[in-house]
Parts: structure tokens; C-alpha cells; sequence
């Protein structure tokens, strides 16, 4: 017989914020993919009109599922988890419900946060459980998101490009860069649902995290007409990430966000920034680049293929057709 666990839907306090990293790190180590990605283990804390918590509990109060609906973009977004040894007793159906429910009310004002969007949710790994979850919901594959990765040879600590004429590469420097940054990166990832959304809370957000390291993130602005650098704004960036805590000799440098203007476009400079990315991560001693990549963006996919990066790993975003 299958018994319905008790739902909560609201705010999460500390403790339960505590209680929904620790399933996701159970399921990780059980299913070797994280079911919920950096966004949504950040938003963890944020109680507001666009976001909605849903933990699913067993009778004696342990976390068991969790879902979090974010209605901030045009289309609903979710990451759905049911902890490996409560699976296959529709706890996943009855909190897709939810979302799903959560997702589609009618709008009250159509504003941004409100209600009445279509559900996404990820299928982080797109492993065979989400796939025939998704199946027996009725959902189909929408979008991809490929993870990729190349080996690292730190040995030779090879230098980091120069920057081609007319331009200067530098670190990011945080507060007086952020508005120049927030406008290129905007630009750059027009067409794209999160990453041009991306807002000064977004970015300092990010800034504080453990891992944020300014000499890792680099832009590369031009010169103006009496050769000083134009500051205000950088024709691309190029922002690498690594997770503190790895241990030497095995360590995964991600190159987090590279961005190009458009009206920069086309002059090579998607290329040299890969280059000063991964030029850095071996440096710093990461013995692999990784990246995350649009399954449809046919320009980055052929950049970074030339740069010797190949498939690791798939995420699948499904919705009702
Ligand atoms: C995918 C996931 C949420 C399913 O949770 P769950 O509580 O086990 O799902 P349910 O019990 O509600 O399953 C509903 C139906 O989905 C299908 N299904 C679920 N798991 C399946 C599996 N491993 N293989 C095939 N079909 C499966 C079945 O048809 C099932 O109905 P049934 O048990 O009556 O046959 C869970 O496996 C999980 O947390 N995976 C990691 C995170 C993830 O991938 N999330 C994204 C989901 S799109």
C-alpha cells in the first residue's frame, strides 16, 4: 500500500535548508549526480513571491523529497529530489503535482513571479529513473545542457595569452566592474532563459561564495581612442570556477561563464578567452576543465570542441508537450 508523505509548502528555516542539502548529498552519492544545481541550493534561504518550497516528510519528520518552483523567468523552472531509498512510492508524482499545480495557477497580474507559466523541471544527469519518471508523467525532453570536460596538464604551467591589440586583459574587480559586467554579460546571453537574466544580486550572490577567487575571472576590455582602457565596457569575459576542498591531483577547474558582446563578436575572442581560462585552471593545478554548454549553441559547442573539451554529461529539461 502506498502512503502519502506529508507535505509542507512555505519558507524554509535553517534547519530545513540544512535538511534538503543533506538529501541532495545523499542523493548524489547514491545516484553520482548532484539532483539540484547551484541556483537552487542559493535559493534555498529565499522566501518571496516568485519562489515556492515543497519538502515531502515521512511521519517522524525526516526529509524525504523536496521540490523548489522558480516562477522568475517567462517559463516555471524546477529541480525535483526523492531521497534513493523512498523512490518508486509516488512521492516524485505528488510533488511534480504540486509544482506543476504551483507553476500553472492563473496569473493574478502577469507580472514577473507570478503564477501561470508552464512547468520545466531538470533531469540533472538525465539518468534512467528521471527518464521514466518523465515518461509515465507525460513530459518530453525540451532542452540540453552538456556538461563537458578535457584533462589538464599542470606540469608545464603554460602562460596566460596576451591580449590582442587594442584591448587589455585584467581581473574582474568587484563593485566598480559590476555594472560594466552585468551589461556585457546581459548582451552576450540575450537569447539565454537564466544567464542573461542575471541581476547585481545574482552576482554578488556569487561573489561571496567560498569559491569566488577576482584573479580567476577575467575581462578583457578595449581601448579607447587615447589608448586607456574602456572600463565601463568589456568586450568579454571569461569567469572560471573551483569548488574549494578537492584534492590535489584531482581537481576540476570549471569554466564557468564565458561571454563575448556581440559587437565583438566574431573576432576571435571566444577562443583566446577559452585559452586564458584554461591556461589559468592548470595553473592553479586543476587536472580538468569542465564546462556547461546549450546543447543548441552550435558557436560555443564547435569552440570548445576545437579546444579539445568533449561530452561528460547531459541535463535534460522536460515539460508537457
Ligand atoms: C525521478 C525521481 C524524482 C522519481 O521519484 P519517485 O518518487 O521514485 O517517483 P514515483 O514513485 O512518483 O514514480 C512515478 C512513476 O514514474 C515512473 N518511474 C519512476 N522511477 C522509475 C525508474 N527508476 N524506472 C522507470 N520508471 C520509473 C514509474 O512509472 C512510476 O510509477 P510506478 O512506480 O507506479 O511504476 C527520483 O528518482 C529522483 O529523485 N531522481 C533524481 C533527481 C531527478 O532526476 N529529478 C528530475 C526528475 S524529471
Amino acid at each position: 500500500m502506498r502512503i502519502a508523505a506529508p507535505i509542507e509548502i512555505g519558507p524554509l528555516d535553517a534547519d530545513a535548508q540544512q535538511a534538503v542539502r543533506a538529501l541532495a548529498a545523499a542523493t548524489e552519492s547514491r545516484d553520482g549526480v548532484a539532483p539540484l544545481s547551484e541556483q537552487p541550493l542559493l535559493n534555498l534561504g529565499t522566501d518571496a513571491e516568485w519562489i515556492t518550497h515543497v519538502v515531502a516528510h515521512t511521519k517522524a519528520g525526516s526529509t524525504i523529497g523536496y521540490v523548489q518552483v522558480d516562477r522568475s523567468g517567462e517559463t516555471a523552472s524546477a529541480e525535483l529530489v526523492i531521497h534513493p531509498e523512498h523512490r518508486r512510492n509516488g512521492h516524485g508524482r505528488m510533488l511534480l503535482k504540486t509544482a506543476e499545480r504551483d507553476a500553472t495557477l492563473p496569473s493574478r497580474s502577469g507580472e514577473p513571479g507570478q503564477h501561470g507559466k508552464p512547468l520545466r523541471v531538470w533531469a540533472h544527469g538525465d539518468l534512467e529513473p528521471a527518464r521514466g519518471f518523465a515518461r509515465a508523467a507525460g513530459l518530453r525532453a525540451v532542452r540540453e545542457l552538456r556538461f563537458l570536460a578535457r584533462p589538464l596538464d599542470a606540469a608545464g604551467a603554460p602562460r596566460i595569452p596576451a591580449a590582442p591589440a587594442g584591448y587589455r586583459l585584467r581581473a574582474f574587480r568587484p563593485v566598480a566592474d559590476d555594472a560594466g559586467w552585468l551589461r556585457v554579460n546581459a548582451r552576450a546571453f540575450a537569447t539565454h532563459p537564466e544567464q542573461g537574466r542575471m541581476t547585481r544580486d545574482d552576482l554578488r550572490a556569487r561573489l561571496s561564495e567560498p569559491w569566488f577567487d577576482p584573479e580567476g575571472f577575467f575581462l578583457l576590455v578595449p581601448e579607447d581612442a587615447e589608448g586607456g582602457p574602456d572600463d565601463a565596457d568589456p568586450a568579454a569575459f571569461l569567469w572560471t570556477k573551483t569548488e574549494p576542498g578537492q584534492p590535489d591531483g584531482a581537481r576540476d577547474g570549471e569554466i564557468y561563464v564565458l561571454g563575448v558582446e556581440p559587437g565583438h563578436q566574431g573576432e576571435g575572442l571566444g577562443r583566446l578567452m577559452t585559452e586564458v581560462g584554461l591556461a589559468h585552471l592548470a595553473r592553479t593545478g586543476a587536472t580538468r576543465a569542465v564546462l556547461y554548454v546549450e546543447g543548441d549553441n552550435a558557436p560555443a559547442l564547435a569552440t570548445y570542441e576545437r579546444a579539445g573539451f568533449t561530452r561528460a554529461a547531459v541535463h535534460v529539461q522536460y515539460a508537457r508537450p
